[in-house]
């Protein structure tokens, strides 16, 4: 990350800068690959998870067909694998049946793709072609491996075995926020991007959209305010919950989040092999859609709308304009938010005051992915660019959106306008939420 902005970057300067993040995943994609041995990569860890080298190769394949391929005008490296690593010709739970590259063969294929990408790197003028225009390909290309690092994150979480990642602890609560809840008056702000040269086709264009008032948590929810739920009988009560969640909730027998357990009177959890007390100030984490919402019920509350939580992460009521993250126009540095595999996990709420709206909402980017009421929708005027299959493929089908990122997010994936959807009964993920509510009448009343 450098203090230029992407779009006022020379050409030699956004070499450079492409250089840096490409490397930058690359990194982590090693210390996810290489962590464990050669039975763990070829593995199927969970049905829900690729083999963590299909997701190696996967990264190169794709990086190969932009940059190699199309940007650098070069002939195939392997063409006989371009089957094996194109997601929709495989189920996640099928690719460990495949022939697939072995790991030693996965490496090398990667490190053959890149060499080939920094020379189309080299070669391209970075502009004059939509595609380079801004180095936009390569942009995509690098949040593309970043998106398969969170996911190999989260087979990392899913895997038995001992601890083999490491990182710092989270920061602690240096400032909690000072209310529980924040209104957020009524009237339009822009939603979206037109300007943000590597946002991706679904965050565009901006466009206006007129909120009611409405309240918001100033956090998301915690494993301590979630675990009363749990103790309260939450999950046996289908009062909570929706006709479809609770058919759920009863087929998957789920009865807490995903990796909690019971012992000695207290709620444990699993994380990267290492367990430990749940820790009642950090956000919950490994909730379903079905689970946010029925917590929100009970708790009186609902889930926001995409809309309003991205008016509360973006929305600055002094100008009326849409930041791009919640603290200001600059790129996330770790005193804003947990992000990039970092930590291996939330941080306690009140970590990171620095990255509060100016309404005063806390970590909405990192820690974890907030589930909100909304549907998987493209934006009036939405273009499909570069490939239906990024987006527009899984418009209208059975996904819920999520918002923010998570401390397995890097910052090049993650933007106060990036849309993340999944299906409403995921929580593999690295997922959590936070209720917001319609103002009264008073409230709404009430001069901002
Ligand atoms: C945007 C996270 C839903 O992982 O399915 C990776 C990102 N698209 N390769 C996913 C993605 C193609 C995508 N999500
Ligand atoms: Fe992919």
């Amino acid at each position: 990350m450098t203090d230029t902005p992407l779009i006022e970057m020379t050409a030699d300067t956004l070499r450079d800068h492409v250089t840096a993040e490409l490397a930058r995943g690359r990194a982590r994609s090693a210390v996810l690959t290489e962590s464990v041995d050669e039975a763990d990569l070829v593995r199927q860890h969970s049905p829900l998870m690729s083999p963590l080298v299909w997701d190696l190769a996967h990264i190169g394949s794709q990086e190969e067909l932009w940059l190699v391929r199309d940007v650098g005008g070069r002939a195939p490296l392997r063409p006989e694998i371009d089957g094996l690593y194109d997601a929709f010709q495989h189920s996640r739970a099928s690719r460990v049946e495949l022939p697939l590259l072995t790991p030693e063969e996965t490496r090398d294929y990667v490190a053959q793709v890149r060499e080939k990408a920094l020379d189309a790197l080299h070669d391209s003028r970075l502009s004059g072609r939509r595609l380079e225009e801004h180095a936009f390909v390569f942009g995509m290309i690098v949040q593309h491996e970043q998106q398969h690092d969170e996911t190999m994150l989260a087979t990392h979480q899913l895997r038995a075995g001992a601890p083999v990642l490491n990182a710092e602890p989270p920061p602690p609560p240096v400032a909690p926020p000072t209310a529980s809840e924040v209104l957020v008056p009524a009237g339009p702000f822009t939603m979206g991007t037109s300007t943000e040269p590597w946002a991706l086709d679904n965050e565009r264009p901006a466009h206006r959209v007129d909120l009611p008032a409405f309240v918001i948590d100033t956090a998301p929810v915690t494993n301590g305010r979630y675990a009363e739920f749990v103790d309260a009988g939450g999950y046996t009560d289908p009062r909570w919950w929706s006709e479809e969640g609770w058919r759920h909730r009863v087929e998957g027998d789920l009865a807490a989040p995903l990796f909690w357990h019971r012992a000695d009177g207290r709620w444990w959890r699993r994380r990267f092999g290492v367990v430990e007390p749940v820790r009642e100030d950090e956000p919950v984490v490994h909730v379903c859609f079905h689970e946010a919402a029925a917590f929100a019920a009970w708790a009186g509350r609902r889930l926001p709308t995409e809309a309003e939580w991205e008016k509360a992460a973006r929305w600055d009521p002094a100008t009326g304009r849409s930041r791009r993250y919640p603290w200001g126009d600059e790129d996330p540095t770790p005193e804003h938010a947990n992000l990039g595999q970092r930590h291996l996990g939330p941080a306690p709420v009140g970590a990171y005051p620095k990255g509060a709206s100016p309404l005063g909402v806390h970590q909405l980017i990192g820690d974890v992915w907030e589930w909100t009421s909304s549907g998987w929708h493209p934006y009036p005027g939405f273009q499909m660019f570069p490939y239906p299959e990024y987006s527009e493929v899984f418009f209208g089908g059975d996904y819920r959106v999520l918002r923010g990122g998570s401390f397995g997010a890097d910052a090049a994936a993650v933007r106060g306008t990036f849309r993340n959807w999944d299906h409403p009964i995921r929580r593999q993920i690295f997922s959590g939420f936070r209720c917001a509510r319609d103002a009264t009448p008073a409230e709404a009343g009430r001069v901002a």
